[in-house]
C-alpha cells in the first residue's frame, strides 16, 4: 500500500512539474513549488551543466564591484530558490546578500549557505517591500514567473541604490525572446550575453540599467 502511495505521489509530482516547467503566464502555486523542492526536481540546478549561466552572473557581479563601484556589493536575489548562486560566490565577495523566495521549502534548503552577511526570507516577490536598497538585484530564471515582468522590474527600481543595476537571466524557450525584447525597451542594456550548455540549453543573461539613471 505504501509503495502504491509513493508511486502515486511521484506521478502527481511529475504531472505538476510538467505543467509548471515554464512560467510564462502559467500561475504556479506555492504548494507546487514546495512539492517540487521537496521532490528534488530543482537539484539539477546545482549540476555542472547549469554552471555556465550562473558564472556569467558571477562575472557581472565582479565587474560591477571592481569596475563600476570599486566597493563591496549588496545583493538582492529575487526568487533565490535554493540559493544556488552562492555555490559560486564566496561570502567575502559581497557586503550582504538577501535571497527571497515564495517557497518555504526552497528557503529551508537555501539555509545550507550561511554567513553573517547572508539572509533568506520567505516572500512573494509580487508584494515584497525591501527594507534597504541594493547595488544589484538579480532575477535569475524568475522574471517569467511574474504577473508582468516589465512592471515587476520597474517596481523593483525603487529598491536599487542610485547607481544600482539589475541582472536578469532568462532561459530560452518558447516566447522568451519576446520577453527579452519587451524588457529591453524599458532599460539600458549594459551587457547581454548568450550561453549555450553541453545539452543545447540556452540562456540570455543581461546587465540592465534603469533608464532614468542612464545619465548617472
Ligand atoms: C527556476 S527557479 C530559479 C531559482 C534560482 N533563482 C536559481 O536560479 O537558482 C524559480 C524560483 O522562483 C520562485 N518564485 C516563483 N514565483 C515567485 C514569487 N511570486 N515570489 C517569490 N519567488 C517566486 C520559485 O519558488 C523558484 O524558487
Amino acid at each position: 500500500m505504501d509503495i502504491l502511495k509513493d508511486k502515486l505521489k511521484k506521478l502527481f509530482r511529475q504531472i505538476l512539474s510538467r505543467f509548471s516547467a515554464y512560467g510564462y503566464g502559467y500561475k504556479i502555486s506555492t504548494e507546487v513549488w514546495n512539492l517540487e523542492y521537496e521532490s528534488g526536481r530543482w537539484e539539477y540546478l546545482s549540476t555542472i551543466h547549469q554552471m555556465a549561466h550562473y558564472m556569467i552572473i558571477v562575472g557581472y557581479i565582479y565587474h560591477v564591484r571592481d569596475e563600476l563601484l570599486k566597493n563591496n556589493l549588496s545583493l538582492l536575489d529575487v526568487g533565490c530558490g535554493q540559493g544556488v548562486i552562492l555555490r559560486y560566490l564566496e561570502a567575502g565577495q559581497f557586503s550582504n546578500y538577501l535571497g527571497i523566495d515564495i517557497s518555504s521549502e526552497a528557503i529551508k534548503q537555501a539555509q545550507s549557505y550561511s554567513g553573517s552577511n547572508i539572509q533568506f526570507v520567505e516572500a512573494n516577490f509580487e508584494e515584497y517591500e525591501a527594507e534597504q536598497k541594493f547595488d544589484l538585484i538579480i532575477f535569475n530564471e524568475t522574471i517569467y514567473y511574474a504577473n508582468s515582468p516589465v512592471q515587476t522590474l520597474l517596481r523593483y527600481q525603487k529598491f536599487l541604490k542610485p547607481h544600482g543595476l539589475f541582472i536578469v537571466s532568462i532561459y530560452i524557450q518558447r516566447n522568451s525572446l519576446d520577453y527579452i525584447k519587451k524588457i529591453n525597451n524599458f532599460f539600458d542594456v549594459v551587457s547581454s550575453i548568450k550561453v549555450e550548455n553541453d545539452k543545447r540549453k540556452k540562456w540570455t543573461i543581461e546587465l540592465l540599467k534603469p533608464r532614468k539613471l542612464s545619465q548617472a
